[in-house]
């Protein structure tokens, strides 16, 4: 097997190949003046499995087109299989048409990957379950929900006067499931309103009984706002202590100086995208899903 690095994921490849005991093969990247990219295997692959890891966060179509083409030069120069791990899908909250004139992003972006000659698709939390019908092809739908009820457990941050919280009506399923890995928390959710056009955030009414400490859990942070706004109504009635996991650290805008000034004591978030030295702060811990993606890939 060989498995080569998108620009967008060279840690968490290296530290999954290292769990694999392999080299990361080597590919040239090169961005002209102009924004358009060339990539360019350093090696055979002529009747190899391969692998590909590139995570797409921003900027999200930079990472995707790079990707199409590393698949491209795989299918192109013999490889016998191209598994393509996505740690962060880009454009996966556009999975279906919301509103009539839209286009349905994920399955464009997924069709490119598909034809540029992917064979199989490992992606880590998925914006929805009907995520993976979108494919055409397998995909490993992995989950960073073990690793968070593990932590849990290593820093103790459970006693009972926990609940853990959804800050949206849509993080629900996920929240259960969370709770069966620690063996029955009660849950509570957060009334989230988005207003389509400016994208603002405003947090409503609390669906369940809050305790003095608080779970929250998301898929993703972006701009940060969903957390900061639950967290504030958490603790306009009464939460005291605040703890927030998320698998996928988009870190948009000021998300990471909102977050360090918000009432929450720690963010835990996956590798599934770097965060750069700039955009980490004090709260900051990151869980890798490197051996998962490894034991994944080990499978294949
Ligand atoms: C939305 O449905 C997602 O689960 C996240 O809650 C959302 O994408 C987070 O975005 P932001 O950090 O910009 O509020």
């Amino acid at each position: 097997m060989k498995i080569f690095s998108g620009s967008a994921s060279r840690d968490l490849t290296k530290k999954v190949a290292d769990h694999l005991r392999l080299p990361v093969a080597t590919i040239e990247h090169h961005v002209f003046p102009d924004g358009e990219q060339r990539v360019m295997l350093k090696e055979s692959v002529v009747n190899e499995d391969t692998v590909v890891l590139q995570s797409t966060g921003m900027p999200t179509d930079r990472h995707y087109m790079e990707l199409f083409f590393m698949i491209d030069a795989l299918r192109r120069s013999g490889a016998k299989s191209t598994t393509v791990v996505v740690p962060y899908l880009g454009y996966q909250r556009q999975d279906h048409v919301f509103r009539e004139g839209e286009a349905r992003s994920l399955e464009v972006v997924i069709r490119f990957m598909e034809q540029a000659g992917g064979t199989r698709f490992i992606g880590l939390d998925f914006h929805s379950v009907k995520i993976p019908e979108v494919f055409l092809k397998p995909v490993i739908p992995l989950s960073a929900l073990s690793l968070f009820a593990e932590k849990i457990k290593q820093e103790q941050l459970l006693d009972n006067d926990t609940v853990l919280v959804s800050p949206d009506m849509g993080g629900i399923r996920r929240l259960d499931i969370l709770s069966d890995l620690l063996g029955g928390v009660p849950t509570v959710s957060v009334e989230k309103n988005r207003d389509l056009i400016t994208g603002d955030i405003n947090a409503g009414a609390i669906h369940g009984m809050i305790k003095k400490k608080a779970i929250i859990l998301d898929d993703m942070i972006s701009s940060g706002k969903t957390i900061v706004q639950a967290a504030k109504v958490l603790q306009h009635q009464g939460v005291v202590e605040m703890f927030v996991f998320a698998t996928h650290a988009i870190f948009s805008e000021d998300a990471s100086t909102i977050l360090q000034g918000s009432p929450v004591q720690k963010v835990y978030v996956t590798d599934t995208i770097h965060v750069p030295e700039i955009k980490q702060f004090a709260k900051l811990q990151v869980i890798s899903v490197a051996e998962m993606i490894a034991e994944a890939l080990r499978e294949v």
